[in-house]
């Protein structure tokens, strides 16, 4: 059953406090490195929703022994050579990040074979950007037509390269530097552009050799990996959510706590902050050096009148989930919004340069598409209307939060899909409507 919303003109501001659900990247990774390890690891507030349940179940086929307790999961791993052939295909369900990152470490298991495959949207999304270095390191990866799901991950014996991939992606880069630390010697990545550093933040956490120099981050092989116990931050972009409809909402004053505030993932709230958004909090310096910890901050977001900006290509790692709510926010600013260089935006969960467009423009919305992004004509407003989330977590939420904006309502179709990455979301907006 597809599950239908109507989401009414807010009456009043959104008012109140909300704790931020618990990180989506953080959590997968936290269950990689714990299942990579040989002693229990309780990760605190591990994220309960589809995506991240996919990586528990993915671990525990290779061998990992999983306990879910009330608000912390603990898992005990099979060390980092140690990978199980699970004896059928690893579902990863809706999550990229699962199918890229897995294959990363199991690249490095030496005769044995791992397959991989997910849903719909899923098989959809390329691989081949991981099967490439992965296959230059020393594994075999057969993929579909090459580069799509199913996939089958025949692990081998590695070797360290330097990899620039093309685009700017923390999946890719993970993926690398995992196998990195099963290679026989020091493997290095290049981005193009700063992504996500979750990864490296929790090699350093772990006593991994890695460094980071300019554009360059450099891992060495490991013997073992044994992360410490940890709690999961609040994700910045499952909290994006309540920012955006904060600041539209006339009246509202919502304090947002325990939302990670690692610097390549606050670009949201830098674009959302040009654009005359009131929200208060520290956040990391854009370019802090690297370092094992994870901060976290608590946000204070009022209503606010908006400008147009334009997103340069440089700030859209740090900003990718989030670049449909500054679509909306665009909705609702004077003058025009610009998102450069945001092609990634097309092989997410759906090409959201197509569905943000035909999503908001179904609503009202003067938005067109590029090539590489998209330019909204602000109107100051949003009729509403019926929105189409095609499966994808971040639509059904982005429709949500034009609802309670909009002049008239809006009814989402598909909302159900929150629940890969959210699955409070209608609670806590609930509690904040008062
Ligand atoms: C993620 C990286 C991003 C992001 C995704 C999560 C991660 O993908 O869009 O939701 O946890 O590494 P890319 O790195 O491919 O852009």
């Amino acid at each position: 059953m597809t599950l239908a919303e109507r989401f009414a003109p807010a009456v009043r501001g959104l008012r109140g406090s909300v704790t931020a659900p618990a990180d989506k990247s953080i959590s997968h990774r936290a269950a990689l490195f714990a299942a990579m390890g040989t002693a229990p690891v309780r990760i605190e507030g591990y994220l309960r929703a589809a995506d991240t349940l996919a990586t528990l179940d993915a671990v525990a086929a290779l061998g990992a022994d999983v306990k879910r307790e009330a608000d912390a999961v603990v898992v005990t791993g099979v060390g980092l050579r140690g990978a199980r052939e699970p004896g059928r295909v690893i579902d990863v369900q809706n999550s990229g990040t699962l199918l890229r990152l897995l294959p990363g470490w199991l690249a490095g298991q030496q005769e044995r074979s791992f397959s991989l495959d997910g849903d719909e949207s899923i098989r959809r999304r390329p691989v081949d950007r991981i099967a490439i270095p992965l296959a230059r390191m020393g594994a075999r990866i057969e993929a579909t037509d090459g580069r799509h799901a199913p996939l089958t991950v025949h692990g081998g014996r590695l070797k360290g390269i330097e990899y620039r991939p093309a685009v700017a992606s923390a999946q890719v880069k993970s993926a690398v530097l995992l196998a990195g630390l099963l290679a026989d010697g020091p493997t290095s990545v290049i981005e193009p552009a700063a992504s996500r550093d979750h990864t490296e933040r929790m090699m350093l956490g772990i006593g991994v050799d890695l460094r980071r120099d300019g554009a360059s981050t450099t891992v060495r092989p490991a013997e073992v990996v044994e992360l410490d116990a940890l709690r999961v931050p609040g994700d910045p972009s499952s909290a994006a959510f309540l920012i955006a409809a904060a600041t539209l909402i006339d009246g509202s004053a919502v304090r947002i706590l325990n939302v990670a505030a690692n610097w390549t993932r606050t670009g949201f709230i830098e674009i959302a902050r040009r654009m005359g958004a009131a929200i208060d909090g520290a956040i990391e310096a854009p370019g802090s050096p690297l370092s094992a910890e994870e901060p976290t901050t608590t946000l204070e977001i009022t209503g606010a009148a908006l400008r147009g900006v334009v997103v340069e290509p440089a700030e859209i790692a740090q900003a990718i989930d989030e670049l449909p709510l500054v679509a909306l926010l665009g909705c609702f600013a004077e003058g025009d919004t610009v998102v450069r260089g945001a092609q990634e935006l097309r092989v997410k969960e759906t090409d959201r340069i197509a569905t943000v467009v035909e999503g908001l423009g179904a609503l009202g919305a003067a938005i067109e598409a590029t090539d590489d992004g998209f330019v909204v004509h602000g109107s100051g407003g949003l009729r509403g209307g019926v929105l189409r989330s095609h499966g994808d977590h971040r639509l059904a939420m982005l429709g949500a939060i034009a609802g309670l904006c909009s002049r008239e309502g809006v009814e989402v179709v598909g909302l159900e899909a929150a629940a890969v990455s959210y699955p409070g979301f209608v609670d806590d907006l609930e509690l904040l409507s008062g």
